[in-house]
């Protein structure tokens, strides 16, 4: 089947089955193609509870299908790839976590949403890369626990000093495997480029960037931005939609493959099989959903930054 026959056949089933499709930037462009709407983890989380289409076929990775059933227990949510985890949120288990917060009473856990139903119901707010300082000041404690993400909370620690993040040694091994020498070559080879980075990039790669945000956030930078020259350090997903908005300006990466596996198995034949046959469904059992759903809620209870 070519490609725009294919496209008609997504649309149709979508339009049949009452579906949503979601994805997120760092899916394959044609799963953007085919996507009703394409977004960061906040943006995502946001559609999917406002959305009023009784089924949501999410691409992306597997918490995030989770948070969705978090948000909305009556629809039924279809996982675009059962295989397509999240090797971050895997850093942070249910046991590991109930342990650390018995030595820390009083302590809340702030926790980063690329985690398990299980994680977010042990913790008290969740957070995104597009709102984690704005999540960590609204928290009443001086000393606040964060998981999964180390990066993210150095990151969120540098920007509110006046609270003590405790750090969880999780990381994002699309992000932190970049080099500090190969960024600085890059920025010498091309002097007026602008880097952006994301937030799981660890703090001294941070430190060479003129920009740090979420993938959203990196994508309205360079459509706002002047410049003509740009390096982009984060997963490379997010080229796609950026070359699209910029035709007239210059993307460039570092060698080191910045490519996540996990959302790379979103495939487009998965997401025509996920729509004829409606699974696998993903779907959280009540006794954990309510609890990871106040931390979720309690979240998106605060104003995007
Ligand atoms: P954002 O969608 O918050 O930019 O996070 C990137 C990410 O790693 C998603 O897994
Ligand atoms: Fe997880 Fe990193 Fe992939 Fe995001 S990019 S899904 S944090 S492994």
């Amino acid at each position: 089947m070519n490609d725009s026959n294919l496209k008609s056949l997504i649309a149709r089933r979508a339009k049949e089955r009452d579906a949503v499709i979601l994805a997120h930037y760092y899916c394959p462009p044609e799963i953007h193609d085919a996507a009703h709407f394409v977004g960061d983890s906040l943006g995502l989380s946001q559609e999917a509870a406002r959305n009023p289409a009784k089924v949501i076929v999410f691409c992306g990775v597997h918490f995030m299908a989770e948070t969705a059933s978090i948000l909305c227990p009556e629809k039924t949510v279809v996982i675009g790839n059962p295989e397509a985890g999240c090797p971050m949120a895997d850093m942070v288990e249910p046991d590991a976590l109930e342990k650390r917060k018995a030595e820390l009473p009083g302590v809340p856990v702030l926790t980063y949403v690329n985690s398990s139903a299980k994680v977010k119901a042990l913790s008290d707010i969740c957070c995104t890369s597009a709102n984690v300082a704005t999540v960590l000041r609204s928290l009443d404690s001086p000393r606040v626990l964060m998981t999964p993400d180390r990066n993210l909370a150095l990151y969120a620690q540098s920007l509110v000093p006046e609270k003590e993040v405790l750090l969880w040694p999780g990381f994002c091994p699309t992000h932190h495997r970049l080099n500090l020498p190969e960024i600085q070559e890059l920025k010498k080879a091309l002097p007026k480029a602008v880097v952006l980075a994301h937030p799981e990039c660890q703090p001294k790669i941070l430190k060479e960037a003129h920009f740090i945000g979420s993938t959203s956030g990196i994508i309205n930078h360079c459509k706002k931005s002047d410049q003509n020259e740009f390096i982009i350090l984060t997963e490379s997903g997010v080229l796609y939609p950026i070359q699209k908005q910029n035709p007239g300006k210059t993307f460039y990466q570092p060698q080191t493959p910045m490519i996540c596996p996990n959302m790379k198995k979103n495939r487009i034949e998965d997401l025509v099989r996920a729509l004829e046959t409606l699974e696998p469904v993903i779907k959280v059992p009540e006794e954990i959903r309510l609890p990871a759903l106040r931390a979720v809620e309690r979240m998106l209870a605060i104003p995007r930054d």
